[in-house]
């Protein structure tokens, strides 16, 4: 047999010379044939479901700022000694000027008690005026004022300033104003007239 009839044989075997060209080519070490993709396995499991989405907390808001406290002075001082104790006896008022301040000073059941001397009226002097419990009269129109605090009983909106008062080896001290007196001055009197705090320089 010859070549031709050989060559010829072998291509009939393998479909023609096309085959033949592959078979060779698969000799060689080529692949020879179409590259095909492994076949993709069906998943074995489902696909599994989204994760669920946690539930963020929500955020709370901040906590509101509280204002600060008033920073409260550790004591009612500077005291200033201003008389000896046996100077406002029970019942008795003393009046004591401190820079600015006339300070009128009285004593109700052996307590001391200290307020700005000057009526919120037309400032008459309260440490002249009559005490009755702790209650102290102007002695020009009968304003009253409670000396524990300041309080005007005959005009309920004003008030006299309040200061800190305490005894020690057998002194009186004031200390510091711990309240503050109304601004505004004149008012009816007890008795019915009223006078009239612009005109009273041309009486
Ligand atoms: S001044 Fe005090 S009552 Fe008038």
């Amino acid at each position: 047999m010859g070549l031709r009839d050989l060559l010829k044989e072998k291509a009939e075997k393998h479909g023609g010379l096309r085959g033949l060209a592959k078979e060779a080519l698969r000799r060689a070490g080529g692949s020879g044939a179409e590259a095909t993709s492994p076949p993709t396995s069906p998943s074995s499991s489902p696909p599994s479901p989204a994760e669920p989405v946690q539930a963020v907390a929500p955020v709370s808001p901040p906590a509101p700022v509280s204002a600060p406290a008033p920073v409260k002075p550790k004591d009612d001082g500077p005291f200033v000694k201003v008389a000896r104790s046996e100077q406002v006896p029970e019942g008795k008022a003393g009046t004591y000027v401190i820079g600015e301040d006339a300070i009128a000073v009285f004593r109700v059941k052996g307590k001391l008690f200290a307020i700005d001397q000057t009526c919120v009226h037309e400032d008459g002097p309260l440490g002249e005026g009559k005490l009755e419990g702790h209650v102290v009269s102007c002695p020009y129109h009968d304003w009253r004022y409670d000396v524990r605090d300041g309080r005007c009983l005959s005009a309920t909106d004003r008030a006299v300033a309040c200061f800190a008062v305490k005894e020690e080896g057998g002194a009186i001290l004031i200390g510091r104003k711990v309240s503050e007196s109304s601004g505004e001055r004149g008012g009816a009197h007890d008795d019915g007239l009223q006078v009239i705090v612009k005109d009273i320089g041309k009486i």
